[in-house]
């Protein structure tokens, strides 16, 4: 299983954990602009004689171009296949810098440092690395697990609000494919008021959730698909809304793309209507509705239509019976699916 370790201190931890792996011939740090002016400093003495690549920050550059950049700055690194990189940042990060290490030279290794809540319990974790391409998602891509991830849940004190909304869509996610207990206890957990030591211990509960799933079945064949839960609606929301120059947050998407995927799984599989209702409530008081209308509903079924995900030309769907009951390859009908996008709006 992939190493995770826990830090208290960013500087002493890394550290401890660079010295327990082979020695790397050079280490390059890969940043955003963000990461770079607050950890940068912090990290500076780790390595002096380091390299750095700087990117720029938000989804909307987790493309070719910025994979470019990377490369070439690898590249004037002089690094080999014998280096390291250390990707520190958020989702589009660790994902976009994955996605370099794992093809810089057929593969170097990398660790992954997440500084949001999405890239500790998602992104991060699991090996999927990636970039979007032709207005897709995550598009082009492969499996790469980070030799370690560097979780440090002290950074979660100084998150913005908008970002801790949207890891927590994904442990929502996570709860609702677990049990019922878990599920009652992240609706009640106040993301208004947020108890950072209750909320680092969530933190540990759904990595290690991840990260048995992610063990079980690595490249995504069978039952890894069930973390996609929320996201074939969700990523549609996600790039329309992109489109339509009102970008959302990926948790946000996800949150709304959970409602409806709740509401198909009601419709089609008995799923309990009182759990559709409270985690909605939830979605609602939390995360709004997404600023679309019934014009926008063939743009997204046409962005269902091309997910990854799917099988022939069907739509694919997870599904659930009950709380951690899975359904997995499902598929729903136009109209169903445009309901489902009602509910969302309206219900
Ligand atoms: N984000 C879902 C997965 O890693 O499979």
């Amino acid at each position: 299983m992939q190493t995770i370790v826990y830090a208290q201190s960013m500087l002493e931890d890394l550290r401890h954990a660079l010295a327990q792996i082979p020695k790397p011939d050079a280490v390059v740090w890969l940043f955003d602009v963000n990461t770079h002016r607050l950890c940068a400093p912090l990290l500076e003495e780790l390595s002096p004689n380091s390299s750095r690549i700087i990117i720029t920050a938000g989804d909307v550059h987790k493309d070719l171009a910025t994979l470019s950049d990377v490369w070439r700055g690898l590249q004037r690194a002089s690094a080999t296949r014998h280096s390291l990189m250390i990707n520190v940042g958020g989702g589009m990060l660790t994902d976009l810098g994955g996605f370099a290490a794992a093809t810089y030279k057929r593969g170097i290794r990398f660790i992954n440092v997440p500084t949001t809540l999405l890239a500790m319990v998602d992104a991060a974790v699991g090996g999927k690395t990636g970039v979007n391409f032709g207005g897709l998602k995550n598009e082009i891509g492969a499996f790469k697990e980070a030799e370690i991830v560097f979780v440090c849940t002290e950074l979660l004190r100084t998150l913005d609000m908008p970002n801790l909304l949207s890891g927590y869509a994904e442990m929502l996610k996570h709860s609702l494919l677990c049990n019922r207990e878990m599920w009652s206890r992240h609706l009640q957990f106040s993301l208004d008021n947020p108890d950072f030591v209750a909320l680092q211990d969530m933190v540990r509960e759904n990595i290690a959730f991840k990260q048995s799933v992610v063990a079980q079945d690595p490249q995504e064949k069978g039952l890894r698909k069930s973390l996609n839960l929320g996201h074939t609606i969700g990523h549609a929301l996600e790039s329309v809304l992109l489109h339509k120059e009102t970008p959302v947050l990926h948790g946000y998407a996800v949150a709304w793309g959970v409602v409806g995927e709740l509401y198909l799984s009601v419709l089609l599989k008995d799923f309990p209507l009182d759990i559709l209702r409270m985690t909605t409530q939830f979605v609602v008081e939390h995360y709004g509705r997404p600023n679309i209308s019934c014009k926008d509903y063939n743009a997204l079924l046409d962005h269902m239509r091309h997910d990854k995900k799917n099988i022939g030309k069907q739509i694919n769907f997870t599904l659930l019976s009950d709380i951690g009951q899975l359904n997995l390859d499902e598929t729903a009908t136009d109209d169903f699916i445009k309901e489902s996008l009602d509910f969302i709006r309206e219900g």
